[in-house]
């Protein structure tokens, strides 16, 4: 069984977030460490008072980060096909697809810099940068930074907007300012290209006082564009202050009625059990592809589909349940770990139950009791049948 092959086992230990086993831990703890500890170098070899008489160790150190981040690039692609994302796909398509993800290239771009140095001295301030970037290596184990990374993303056409128009009134405000001053203070205005410094430092609303208009049309241009500065930096701060609001807003969504009474199983409750129940419940939003239980793992919480679709992946079979149906109840019934995994076909809507509720609400509700250790034991003899053939992709 894949199981128990070394691809799954390196896999379970390398994936942020495949594991909670103590090497899964340890191997996690060390990659960030090295992370930091090679930005940490890549800063002091700037700092001339340590350069010189460390520049053998920091070159030694360098080749060993180096070492690190190259194999751990290679077994991220050696891994790939354990993905329950690809568990459709080949091996060559799962490895080529994630060495293409930007978290791939960044792990590429990262193994670098020992390369450029030794090959390329001369370009030692692309190394240096490179290595600076080995900060966002972060992000695969901090989920506030991948956050960031997918509001930018996902805020990406409004922010280009909002840059091309900042670009038009530094063009504009630049030409005007070299017409209007460029006689005054050739000296600082000669060009537009000379102009557009005043332009930053004005639009920024910084002002550094080294450029300064001295006829009256150049200081009313001075003061409008002071104005559309103001307008230009509150653009993007709104963009991305929505984006983040949109970012909440999918991971968790108000649990209502209507969603609780989609699901069969709750149909026989009264108001009061269906509020208590609503009050149990939290929400999640899962797009299409992410995994949302994995096999083995230890159980915490069982999940009603309120919308989308999910896919319970055993053996050779591909289980689809839709709106109404439910899952992750047999890790917490049996105590046992996960039957399977479990991946969201489509982007799906899900009520979580914690095990403490299920336990406290079935034993204060026995008729559901019985229907979810009815599901739980056809599911468990359906797991071990004869694996029937997987359902064409969905659409
Ligand atoms: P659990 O073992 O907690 O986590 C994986 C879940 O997949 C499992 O609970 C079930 O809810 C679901 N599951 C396992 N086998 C089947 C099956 N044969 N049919 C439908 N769902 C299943």
């Amino acid at each position: 069984m894949a199981d128990d092959t070394a691809r799954r086992r390196a896999y379970l230990v390398v994936e942020p977030g495949a594991s909670q086993s103590l090497p899964a831990r340890l191997f996690a703890d060390a990659s960030v460490l090295a992370v930091l500890a090679s930005i940490a170098l890549a800063i002091i070899q700037t700092v001339p008072e340590f350069a010189p008489a460390m520049h053998l160790a920091i070159f030694d150190a360098e080749a060993l980060f180096t070492c690190w981040f190259a194999i751990e690039y290679l077994t991220r692609l050696w891994i790939a096909p354990e993905s329950p994302v690809y568990a459709r796909t080949s091996a060559l398509q799962a490895r080529l697809r994630t060495a293409l993800m930007p978290m791939s290239l960044l792990d590429l771009a990262c193994i670098l810099p020992w390369f450029i140095l030794t090959w390329f001295p001369k370009a030692g301030s692309v190394a240096v940068l490179l290595q600076v970037l080995r900060f966002f290596r972060l992000g695969r184990y901090s989920p506030a930074l991948a956050g960031v990374g997918r509001v930018l993303a996902s805020e990406l056409r409004p922010l280009a907007a909002a840059g091309m128009l900042g670009l038009a009134v530094l063009l504009l405000s630049a030409t005007a300012m070299y017409l209007a001053e460029g006689d005054a203070q050739p000296d600082k205005f000669s060009s537009i290209p000379a102009a557009m410094y005043w332009g930053v430092v004005t639009l920024a609303t910084v002002g550094y006082g080294d450029v300064v208009p001295v006829t009256p049309l150049g200081k009313a241009i001075t003061s409008v564009s002071i104005l559309c500065g103001l307008i230009l930096f509150a653009l993007p701060v709104g963009i991305i202050a929505t984006g983040f609001l949109h970012e909440i807003r999918n991971r968790a969504f108000i649990v209502t009625y209507s969603m609780v009474s989609r699901v069969p199983l709750f149909t026989g409750l009264d108001g009061s059990a269906l509020a208590e129940l609503v009050s149990m419940l939290k929400s999640r939003r899962i797009p299409r592809n992410v995994e949302i239980v994995r096999a083995g793992e230890a159980g915490d919480c069982m999940f009603f589909i309120a919308s989308g679709e999910v896919e319970v992946l055993l053996p050779g079979n591909h289980i689809r349940l839709g709106p109404g149906d439910f899952f992750g109840e047999m890790a917490i019934l049996g105590g046992v770990p996960r039957s399977a995994t479990v991946v969201a076909s489509r982007a799906s809507e899900l009520l979580v139950l914690d095990a403490a509720d299920v336990v406290k609400f079935t034993a204060k509700h026995p008729q559901l009791a019985e229907p979810l250790r009815a599901a739980a034991e056809r599911r468990k003899s359906e797991g071990t049948a004869e694996p029937a053939p997987a359902p064409a992709p969905a659409p």
